[in-house]
């Protein structure tokens, strides 16, 4: 008799997905689906809207990852006017990405995986969380908090505010960078540097305890896709789009983001409201890619800055060719963090980042303007078509967590298979199929809404909808 298991809110997420798994008369699972359960709708109600609206609009897609929206957006718009940006106008976007992607992998390692890796997946969970890291390890909790306060005063001090800033404007940003706050950020580098330096060897350290998480815990074989610097190093803002494969061979190379839709297409699904990005030439469901942390570090050849060289190596011995493994992912984000802080100040030790010629002014000269970046979770696509007027006609966005869709699926399935037991179901077996979400650190909010409570309920159901076995917290 064919049973289901429902996941009901996945928790320790950004957003709102259940997961069902549906065993077979063994009580082994035979399928898993992670369903995004809430839509909502900013590329229909935004038509009609001046293009230089829109980076206002679509940051408010998001709590967690504003500035995301905000630079691919301006850089649509930088198009559509047709203006170069001013360069110190494009390190001062930099910078601000930079501490974003920080602040946001802070996030996501301390608060929301890291109770995972310090206390157990079996671990009560009422404890797995910040507080139980508190409880546990109150250094590494208050360090925590302290990376993540880092990244969003340089978000803060550059736009006025840490959420929603409106300081990135299409043609470069609206005001420059205060002397003292150039100091105030530089003064703070040594510190987050210690602390991020001393997180990344511990999690290192504990990479060989975890050996069964990264055999189970979405292994598997996909590309991977995202912006490259000009030298192949880690590139966020910049850049141009690559693709390897899963044996590390490149696929497509230097090709212009204004150009994605030559190698990237949409699919649907009845089941989810987050459409299924995949590689064109490969088709459906075949054309499965990774982005984000994994899949930039694996896209590159080298890090690019002298701290995190040396960690970006030792990822890449871990497996030949590509790292597969998505529990890597973890590492990844650590690396970047560490190579965030190391570019804020490569930028910021420059005295041209004071200069005070950062925006660039024209009308509508395209009609036609495509943003690309990275964003915390991966490439981020923002296009739109305008009329002469200015007014956008048709709107398309990309966000950097649907591109890894197909794949967080096949993780999900590959987790829930290695271990659950559908005959005698317990909470640990549940919280190792939501790490592996967890691991791709999904902004379910960029396609969905805000955070909220989240409750898990995990229902084993019959065909007929009987309910057989529930647990719930
Ligand atoms: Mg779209
Ligand atoms: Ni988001």
């Amino acid at each position: 008799m064919e049973k289901t298991i429902t996941i009901e809110n996945v928790t320790r997420i950004e957003g709102h997905a259940k997961i069902t798994l549906t065993l077979n008369d063994d009580g082994k699972v035979d399928q898993a689906h992670m369903h995004v359960t809430q839509v909502r709708g900013f590329e229909k109600f935004m038509q009609g809207r001046p293009y230089t609206e829109l980076p206002g609009i679509t940051a408010r897609t998001c709590g967690i990852c504003p500035v995301s929206h905000l630079l691919a957006s301006s850089k649509a718009g930088d198009g559509i006017m047709a203006v170069r940006v001013p360069k110190t106008a494009v390190n001062l976007r930099k910078l601000m990405n930079y501490g974003q992607i920080l602040q946001s992998h802070a996030l996501n390692f301390f608060y929301l995986s890291a109770p995972d890796f310090l206390l157990g997946m079996d671990s009560d969970p009422a404890q797995r969380s910040l507080f139980g890291i508190h409880a546990a390890n109150p250094e590494m909790a208050r360090e925590g908090v302290r990376l993540r306060k880092f990244g969003q005063q340089v978000i803060e001090r550059l736009g006025t505010k840490r959420i929603h800033s409106n300081w990135v404007i299409p043609g470069g940003v609206n005001a420059p960078l205060e002397p003292s706050l150039r100091e105030a950020i530089l003064s703070e580098i040594p510190e987050v540097k210690r602390i991020a330096t001393k997180y990344l060897d511990w999690f290192r350290g504990q990479l060989p305890q975890f050996s069964e998480y990264a055999q189970n815990m979405g292994q598997f074989n996909s590309l991977f896709l995202g912006l490259i610097g000009r030298e192949g190093e880690l590139e966020y803002y910049d850049g141009h789009l690559r693709v390897v494969d899963a044996a590390g061979n490149i696929l497509v190379d230097r090709l212009d983001p204004d150009r994605y839709a030559e190698i990237i297409a949409e699919a649907v699904e009845p089941w989810t409201f987050l459409k299924f990005p995949y590689y064109r030439p490969l088709g459906y469901p075949e054309g499965m890619y990774r982005v984000g942390p994994l899949a930039r570090l694996n896209i590159a050849r080298k890090a690019g800055t002298p701290m995190a060289e040396r960690y970006f190596e030792d990822f890449r011995s871990l497996e030949p060719g590509a790292v597969n493994s998505s529990f890597y992912y973890h590492y990844a984000r650590l690396i970047e963090i560490l190579h965030c802080i190391e570019k804020i100040e490569e930028l910021l030790s420059d005295i041209s980042i004071l200069d005070t010629h950062v925006r660039a002014s024209a009308g509508v000269n395209q009609l036609h303007g495509v943003g690309c970046t990275e964003a915390p979770r991966g490439t981020l696509f923002h296009d739109y078509k305008v009329n002469r007027d200015g007014a956008v006609e048709h709107i398309n966005m990309i966000i950097a967590s649907g591109n890894n869709n197909l794949a967080m699926n096949r993780g999900v399935l590959e987790a829930a298979k290695a271990y659950v037991d559908g005959t005698r179901l317990t909470e640990g077996m549940l919280n190792r199929v939501e790490a592996v979400v967890r691991a791709f650190d999904p902004c379910l909010a960029c396609s969905t809404h805000a955070l909220g409570t989240m409750p898990i309920q995990v229902e084993l159901l019959a065909p007929d909808g009987e309910r057989l076995d529930m647990i719930s917290r």
